[in-house]
């Protein structure tokens, strides 16, 4: 069976019934629950905090995988951690200290990601690619759930798998941003090993079906 995770983004989800939404991807067997912190700042847009994410912390074992996307991570990352977070993803465009940010979150006991938006060159990873747990490569403008994917992300996405193999074959690659059963199997064949996906897994049908649609696709190609 290949092995790809499966990373829901809640931005899409009902935000009244969160906790069930919550344990029902769960159910569906889902990886992770990846959790978009937004700032109205390094996006144009807000989302939630600590308290969320220690909310939902109490709801689920799954890892909760924190997407910060707001300046100075680096202010945020111990409330983050405390609130219950297993991972943290900070962005490379928002610190000029990404490097010092990685450290902090792996001596709160915490795997440390570093993301990158579309217009990112890779290379800002890679300084920083060795001492990473997560690399994650945006396939939209982050802000919003419910875009279109990228096209030239997946050319993205072979790249960074050749660097990683030599310089961190342990970093996984995670992919966010307009995940569908349409195209994962384009982004996991080109190297991805976590997809996050919102509007494809949380919308208006049973999300058990949404996770059959989405990896069926993939079982279907098999191992890479
Ligand atoms: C975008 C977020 C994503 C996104 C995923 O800024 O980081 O996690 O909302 O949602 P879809 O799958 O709908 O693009
Ligand atoms: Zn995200």
């Amino acid at each position: 069976m290949p092995k790809l995770l499966v990373a829901p983004s809640i931005l899409t989800a009902d935000f009244a019934h969160l906790g069930e939404q919550i344990q029902e991807a769960e159910s569906a067997g889902v990886d992770w629950i990846h959790l978009d912190v937004m700032d109205g700042h390094f996006v144009p847009n807000l989302t939630f905090g600590p308290l969320v994410v220690e909310a939902i912390r109490k709801v689920t074992k799954l890892p909760l995988d924190v997407h910060l996307m707001i300046m100075e991570p680096e202010r945020y990352l111990e409330d983050f951690a405390r609130a219950g977070a297993d991972h943290l993803t900070i962005h490379a465009e928002a610190t000029p200290h990404a490097y010092r940010a990685v450290q902090q979150i792996q001596e709160l006991g915490k795997k440390a990601g570093l993301a990158i938006n579309p217009a990112t060159p890779l290379e800002a990873l890679l300084p920083l690619l060795p001492e990473l747990d997560l690399a994650l490569l945006m396939s939209v403008n982050p802000g919003f759930g419910g875009q279109k994917y990228i096209s030239s992300s997946t050319e993205r996405i072979h790249r960074l798998a050749r660097l990683r193999e030599h310089l961190n074959p342990s970093c996984l690659i995670e992919v966010d941003g307009g995940i569908k059963p349409e195209n994962v199997v384009e982004v996991y064949r080109a190297g991805a090993d976590v997809v996050v996906a919102g509007s494809a897994l949380f919308n208006s049908q049973p999300l058990s079906k949404n996770m059959e649609k989405l990896l069926g696709e993939v079982y279907a190609v098999g191992p890479r």
